[in-house]
């Protein structure tokens, strides 16, 4: 199935280059599309390599760390991070980012440096379309909230060391309990963390968003053969990575399923063009990667810190 261009139905706003972005002449104009649309595509021969975070400094002094992280990537410079850095034959589901934390930004931007010659389009979900569709399920993730369990093992997923970004045990413990998280250090230098967080954050009108990861996270994502061998091989609750409702009770495979399928039934490609930045309110659209051939470039960064678990109304639909 063709996905909807999101560059047809975001913003957009024209910039020339390098010098017209740092100058911010754009700024009113990109708040106002972040306020109503929570979306806004600058096009143009942008090519600075942290052209990203120059471009998020003129809307938010505040820009973010990626303080747990969960997926590989690169520093470039700054706070400019490299997209995600998962082979290219894979997809990269759609989510919020940071949604697993208390913790979030409120705007990602992402930058184009290089277009991939085959796919690599990044996928641009709307969340409160997600959130309509899930009834039901949306209360219960709301009220129980997601638990996140990880296991850090040798050569399965990222090692502790890259996710927290630093040698020292001791600096894993201090940062685990600034984000309530529990640490439990396993043999041969194996780590198990687990910390809860929301389901859910409220629009300004009351209306529940889904805002999780537990999509990302949930043990059926694994080939059931490799779930039970990697059972077998560290014991019960010990996968890389696992998610349950808040209370310990599992996320049924059919409700992870509706989760998944309602992501799928509104995700859009942004198509690139070589110079594109685009920023998303992290709280309106998910995203997530197409695979692709060739070589692709996108520089990421975010900011504005959130926690307060209500979004302010955004009134205009933008996708039907
Ligand atoms: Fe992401």
């Amino acid at each position: 199935m063709k996905l909807q261009n999101f560059a047809e139905v975001a913003p957009q706003i024209a910039i020339t280059d390098d010098a017209a972005l740092a100058h911010g002449a754009w700024r009113e104009a990109a708040e106002e599309a972040l306020a109503t649309t929570g979306a806004v595509l600058l096009r143009g021969d942008i090519r600075a390599a942290d052209a990203v975070e120059r471009a998020l400094l003129v809307l938010s002094d505040q820009l973010l760390e990626d303080a747990f992280w969960s997926t590989p990537r690169s520093k470039v410079l700054g706070k400019t991070l490299t997209a995600t850095e998962y082979p290219s034959p894979r997809t990269i589901q759609l989510h919020s980012e940071m949604a697993y934390m208390k913790v979030w930004p409120r705007f990602v931007a992402f930058h184009a440096l290089e277009v991939a010659a085959e796919g690599g389009q990044t996928t641009v979900c709307d969340i409160d379309a997600v959130s309509a569709a899930l009834g039901a399920l949306l209360e219960l993730f709301d009220r129980k909230g997601v638990t996140y369990h990880r296991t850090f093992q040798k050569g399965v997923d990222i090692p502790w060391q890259q996710a927290f970004q630093t040698q020292n045990r001791s600096d894993v413990e201090r940062v685990g309990a600034s984000f309530g998280m529990k640490v439990e250090w396993l043999a041969n230098d194996a780590l198990s963390t687990s910390h809860t967080a929301q389901g859910c954050v409220t629009a300004a009108h009351g209306q529940l968003i889904y805002f999780n990861q537990s999509h990302l996270f949930h043990s059926s994502l694994l080939d059931p053969r490799i779930r039970q061998g990697l059972e077998k091989l560290y014991g019960p609750g010990r996968l890389p990575r696992d998610a349950t409702f808040g209370d310990g009770a599992p996320i049924e495979t059919d409700q992870i399923d509706a989760v998944r399928a309602a992501f799928e039934r509104y995700q859009t490609a942004m198509c690139w063009r070589e110079g594109d930045l685009l920023i998303l309110d992290n709280m309106r659209f998910a995203h997530g990667r197409l695979p692709f051939a060739g070589s692709r470039r996108v520089h990421v960064a975010m900011a504005k810190q959130e926690s307060a678990p209500v979004r302010r109304v955004l009134p205009l639909p933008v996708l039907s």
